[in-house]
């Protein structure tokens, strides 16, 4: 007879004085917190309460991300801390989960130096959480759990959010697009989408519940909808979450530029709810290492594609990614990234020196590019989007932005996101934290604006 795992640990837990805590914490992207939120979910279905703090925690989740190695550098030493917590309380549980977790040599790794985890488990994983609390629990081994499956979508898993304000909905999971230097596809499988009905409904849910600003999430958002029985592609689906009644503004997360067709960009202009930014991972501004990457785009592709988002949205605001020192990367294929980041004048860039993946394409090149120019390219790039920003963030003074504030700056300043995705400081009380007001912008820096409350 199958188990019922959540009723199982259930009982377990309350056999104790008082129901256990638990802990999770997220690592990288916006998808994984939004995991762990879920990870959370099935833990409270399982009796337990929430904490933040490690140190009152019985049980903790490291969720972890795979994507760079000083991601997963600092996931080690997080873990490495925790074995003076296990001393004192022996009885409670460590798991390592997500993206690392779903790597065979994590688990491999964990087992022989780090023996005060009790559980890993990867992505395909996360809806097993029951089963492998409560064979943590009874079996008191080390319990693994990296099994490739077909996985659908995560629905029914309620989530357990931080903020009831904002909110990340994933829209599909996994990738399949094997961008050559990427584990993304490797450790969280292929592309499933979830049905529009079930977005929407969860949409209307959290807009009923106050939600503010709802994202969508997804590893490459523009591809959804393939493999779905309705035909309806991410158009479409903004089309339809647009026309949701209801005092909320929409994002998104991330669309691949290969998939940004005209219509994408249209609907977007139209729209009364969808936030004027987005952002378009540019990787590099090199034809040649473009093609490298498996990105299947070119540098005048992407302008053209950046030519006509400002035709139709003259305000938008871009923000990308980069990647700095691909194997075999030249000064003069950098070059061609400094051109386009100075042709676009970004928003916000996210840059990266690239990070070696074992098993994806790009780790099986010989790289002759020198980690000292790997650094310096990288530096002089920050140092070019910094004067761009100072200088482009200017065009917001006097601006109206309607800003959701979410956190404190300083002792003095609350701070918050406009639509463009600029970050907003104004000096108030932190009652202000998880609503939504106008601002005027009245000075501006390289990284973010201040401004007054209408
Ligand atoms: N090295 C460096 N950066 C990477 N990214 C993904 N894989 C790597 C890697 N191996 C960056 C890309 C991606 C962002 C989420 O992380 O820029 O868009
Ligand atoms: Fe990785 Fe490319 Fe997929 Fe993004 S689109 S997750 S960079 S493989």
């Amino acid at each position: 007879m199958e188990i019922n795992y959540i009723q199982a640990v259930r009982d377990i837990f309350a056999k104790r004085e008082a129901p256990p805590l638990c802990c999770v914490h997220s690592y990288g992207c916006q998808q994984n917190v939004s995991d762990g939120e879920k990870l959370k979910g099935q833990l409270c279905l399982m009796g337990c309460g929430v904490t933040d703090d490690m140190t009152a925690a019985d049980i903790i989740i490291l969720n972890t991300c795979a994507v760079r190695e000083n991601a997963e550098l600092k996931v080690y030493g997080n873990i490495g801390e925790l074995k003076r917590l296990k001393e004192q309380k022996p009885d409670m549980l460590i798991a390592v989960g997500g993206c690392m977790g779903q790597e065979p040599k994590t688990a491999e790794k964990i087992k022989k130096s780090y023996r005060h985890v009790d559980i890993v488990f990867g992505t395909f994983a996360a809806k097993e959480l029951p089963r492998l609390i409560y064979e943590a629990l009874t079996k008191k081994e080390f319990i693994v759990d990296t099994a490739e499956r077909n996985t659908e979508c995560f629905e029914d898993i309620p989530a357990v959010r931080s903020e009831k304000y904002k909110a990340g909905v994933s829209i599909m999971y996994g990738c399949n697009n094997f961008c050559s230097y990427c584990i993304v596809p490797y450790v969280r499988g292929r592309e499933r989408s979830r049905s529009p009905e079930k977005i929407i409904e969860e949409i209307k849910r959290l807009v009923s519940d106050g939600c503010k600003e709802i994202m969508l999430l997804g590893q490459n958002v523009n591809s959804y909808g393939r493999g779905l029985e309705e035909k309806i592609d991410f158009p479409e689906l903004l089309r339809r979450i647009d026309n949701i009644d209801g005092d909320f503004r929409v994002r998104f997360m991330s669309p691949h530029p290969k998939d940004a067709t005209r219509e994408f960009f249209d609907v977007i202009a139209e729209s009364k709810k969808i936030c004027k930014s987005v952002h378009l991972p540019l990787q590099s501004g090199s034809d040649r290492i473009l093609k490298e990457m498996n990105r299947r785009y070119t540098a005048e592709q992407y302008m053209d594609m950046v030519e006509y988002a400002r035709k139709v949205m003259p305000g938008l605001s871009i923000s990308t990614d980069i990647i700095v020192g691909f194997p075999n990367e030249t000064y003069e294929d950098f070059s061609r990234t400094l051109d386009i980041v100075k042709a676009v004048k970004y928003d916000n860039i996210f840059s990266f020196i690239y990070s070696k993946r074992t098993g994806t394409k790009a780790a099986e090149i010989i790289d002759h590019t020198s980690e000292e120019d790997k650094g310096e390219r990288f530096r002089e790039l920050l140092a070019v989007q910094r004067e761009i920003s100072e200088e482009h963030y200017k065009r917001f003074l006097g601006a109206e932005f309607d800003v959701l504030f979410d956190g404190t700056y300083k002792e003095e300043f609350i701070s918050g996101k406009s639509g463009e995705f600029i970050i907003t400081l104004v000096k108030g009380s932190p009652e202000l934290i998880g609503t939504m007001r106008k601002v005027r912008v009245t000075k501006t820096h390289n990284w973010a604006v201040e401004g007054e409350l209408i």
